[in-house]
């Protein structure tokens, strides 16, 4: 199975421009699941929740979400990215429809079926201007005549640092971890290491490059993207702040083996019993 990272920088508040800059990198690459970065339809650095509601859109409605699902027709190809998400839900209190808005990533499928997963631990002022994810981390299965079938977990940025997110997902039978990252202090991609090898996961971290302004803020990204695979070895690392995409390729059905030698497995010897008071 062929995966990989697409690196970039997102402009904000640009978000014709940034999948105009996507579907040009993606145009001669070869993949069966791609990870593009955090928030990549809107960027990250946001003053108001006007500019929320504005560089928001609905999966289904939205200039970007609907351009990952031509790339991903076309391909025969799965694409898994972060995006800015507009939500209209129910409130079960009042039955009444509320727009929420939450920092998400979509799984996209080549048949136009897709998933979402809505960031659980938001990080810094991303408090201020999305509402906490509401649905739990869940793996899904996805198929195709040139892989097989393959559970495929989503998480986001700032999540790596709890560990129960990973582990949740590895519990569930997640084989590729899909990380899509607006990373901005310098532990993680060394951090990814200890999520792999305790979960026997691939992971494909994926981060943004470059400074974003914003009126009197600036946030500076770390990039240097990473895949892992099952052992914590580096199977792709990427450069501080050039626009790339890695493709490597890997066997899957090795995150099913969670056994470290013959008298330890690392599932079988947990004893959660004696972990929560
Ligand atoms: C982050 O969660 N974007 C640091």
């Amino acid at each position: 199975m062929k995966i990989g990272y697409l690196q970039f920088k997102p402009e904000f508040g640009k978000g014709k421009d940034n999948i105009a800059k996507i579907e040009n990198m993606v145009s001669d690459v070869d993949f069966d699941l791609l990870v593009i970065p955090e928030l990549a339809n809107s960027g990250y650095v946001f003053c108001s929740k006007e500019e929320v509601e504005e560089y928001s859109e609905k999966p289904s409605e939205g200039i970007f979400c609907n351009a990952l699902f031509k790339i991903s027709a076309e391909k025969k190809c799965f694409i898994v990215s972060g995006f800015c998400e507009r939500a209209v839900e129910t409130s079960p209190e009042t039955g009444d429809g509320n727009i929420n808005f939450y920092n998400s990533s979509i799984l996209v499928c080549p048949d136009h079926n897709f998933f979402i997963y809505r960031k659980i631990h938001l990080f810094e002022e991303e408090k201020l201007f999305f509402s906490p994810g509401n649905l739990k981390f869940k793996v899904n299965r996805i198929s195709s005549p040139n892989f097989g079938s393959v559970n495929i977990g989503m998480m986001i940025c700032f999540d790596w640092i709890i560990p129960e997110a990973a582990r949740t997902l590895a519990l569930q039978g997640a084989q590729i971890i899909c990380h899509p990252s607006n990373l901005v202090m310098p532990y993680c991609q060394q951090a990814m290491y200890t999520r792999a090898v305790e979960n026997h996961v691939f992971i494909i971290t994926t981060n943004r490059i470059g400074t974003e302004t914003n009126r009197n803020k600036e946030v500076k990204f770390t990039g240097k993207s990473v895949i892992l695979d099952t052992k914590g070895n580096y199977l792709a690392t990427g450069s501080e702040d050039k626009e790339e995409i890695r493709i490597v390729e890997i066997n899957p059905e090795e995150a099913f083996n969670k056994n470290i030698n013959k008298n330890n497995h690392l599932f079988n010897d947990r004893r959660p019993e004696f972990y929560f008071s």
